[in-house]
C-alpha cells in the first residue's frame, strides 16, 4: 500500500490495495494510520458491490446502521440498512422530483457538516463509493478541522476549549428553510450535545468539531452562539484548508468525521443520475465524555 499526499498532507491517494478482497491485519492497521495522518483517503478503480463495501467497512470497525437519519420511510428505501443512500434516486431507481420532500431534506448535504453529528455518538469514518457520476458538477469538498483549529489565535482557543454545542437535523435543515417536520420526526431528531474542541485519541491532535447541525452553544443566547459558530465555520473552510474531490466512477473516498467537515456541490440533480453509496463507522463514544488534553 502506498500513500500519495494531495492538498498538502490533508488527503492522500492510496495505491496497491484491492478493497474488493478481504484485508489482512497489516492492511487494516495501515489504513487507520493513514487516516490519522491524512484524514481523507482516495482509492481509485474500486468497483465495489454493496456487499463488498459493507465487508470492507466491517474490517475497520463497527458499522453504523442508517436508522433514524432521514425522512425516507423504510418502505421507500433503495439500499440496505447498512448503507446511506447519497443518490438522487427513489426506491424504484427513478430520479426524485424537484419538489420531493426527500430531495429537499437531502439538500442539507450541501452545507458543511460532519456525518451523524446529530447523534450522541457521532460517526468516525464515512466511506463513499461512486457508482454513477454526473457529466459535470457534484464534487465533494473537505475541510481540515485540525489545521483550522491550529490556525486559531490563543485567546479563541482558550475561550472555546470547554464549550458544548447542540446538534440536530432540525437545525441544519432549518437553515435551508426546511421546517415542516412531523411530531414524530421532531422527537427522532431531538438535539444532542458535543464538545466544540475534540482530541484525536491516537495522535493527541485537537480539531474543531463544527457542523451545520449545530443550533446553539450551551449557556449562550442562541443568536450570539450562531453568529460565533458561523464565524468559526467561515474561518475553518477557507480555501487553504479545503480539498475538493472531483469524482471518477468507482472511486471510494474515506474521511474522518472527527477531523474534517465536508459538503456536496451542485449538479443537474433532476436530469442526471448521481448514485453514491455510503457506509459509516460508528464513533467510539460521546464527545462530551472526552477529557480535554492539557
Ligand atoms: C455524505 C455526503 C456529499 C456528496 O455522503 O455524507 O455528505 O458530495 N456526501 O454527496
Ligand atoms: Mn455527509
Amino acid at each position: 500500500m502506498r500513500f500519495i499526499p494531495i492538498a498538502g498532507e490533508f488527503a492522500a491517494e492510496v495505491e496497491g490495495i484491492d478493497l474488493c478482497a478481504p484485508l489482512d491485519a497489516a492492511a487494516v492497521a495501515g489504513i487507520h494510520a493513514g487516516m490519522d495522518r491524512h484524514a481523507v483517503l482516495v482509492f481509485h478503480d474500486q468497483p465495489l458491490t454493496d456487499e463488498q463495501q459493507i465487508a470492507f467497512t466491517r474490517n475497520l470497525g463497527k458499522i453504523e446502521l442508517n436508522t433514524a437519519n432521514n425522512v425516507t420511510r423504510l418502505d421507500q428505501r433503495r439500499l440496505s440498512i447498512e448503507m446511506s443512500d447519497i443518490s438522487n434516486l427513489d426506491q424504484h431507481s427513478n430520479m426524485l422530483a424537484r419538489d420531493d420532500r426527500r430531495r429537499a431534506f437531502n439538500l442539507g448535504n450541501r452545507l458543511w457538516h460532519s456525518d451523524s453529528s446529530f447523534k450522541s455518538v457521532s460517526a468516525k469514518y464515512s466511506l463513499l463509493s461512486a457508482r454513477i457520476i454526473p457529466s459535470a458538477g457534484g464534487n465533494t469538498e473537505f475541510a481540515d478541522m485540525r489545521a483550522a483549529y491550529d490556525a486559531l489565535d490563543p485567546e479563541t482557543k482558550a475561550e472555546i476549549e470547554d464549550l458544548i454545542t447542540e446538534h440536530s437535523l432540525l437545525f441544519s435543515r432549518g437553515q435551508l428553510g426546511f421546517t415542516d417536520f412531523t411530531a414524530e420526526e421532531r422527537v427522532k431528531f431531538a438535539p444532542v450535545r458535543h464538545r466544540l474542541v475534540r482530541t484525536n485519541p491516537t495522535t493527541g491532535r485537537k480539531s474543531l468539531f463544527l457542523s451545520s447541525h449545530i443550533g446553539g452553544i450551551v449557556g449562550w443566547p442562541v443568536p450570539e452562539a450562531m453568529a460565533f459558530v458561523r464565524d468559526l465555520a467561515e474561518r475553518a473552510t477557507q480555501r487553504q484548508f479545503v480539498y475538493a474531490h472531483t469524482w471518477r466512477q468507482h472511486d471510494l473516498v474515506m474521511w474522518d468525521n472527527r477531523q474534517t467537515m465536508h459538503r456536496a456541490r451542485r449538479y443537474k440533480e433532476t436530469s442526471e443520475v448521481r448514485d453514491m453509496r455510503r457506509t459509516t463507522l460508528e464513533g467510539d463514544g460521546p464527545t462530551t465524555l472526552q477529557m480535554a488534553v492539557a
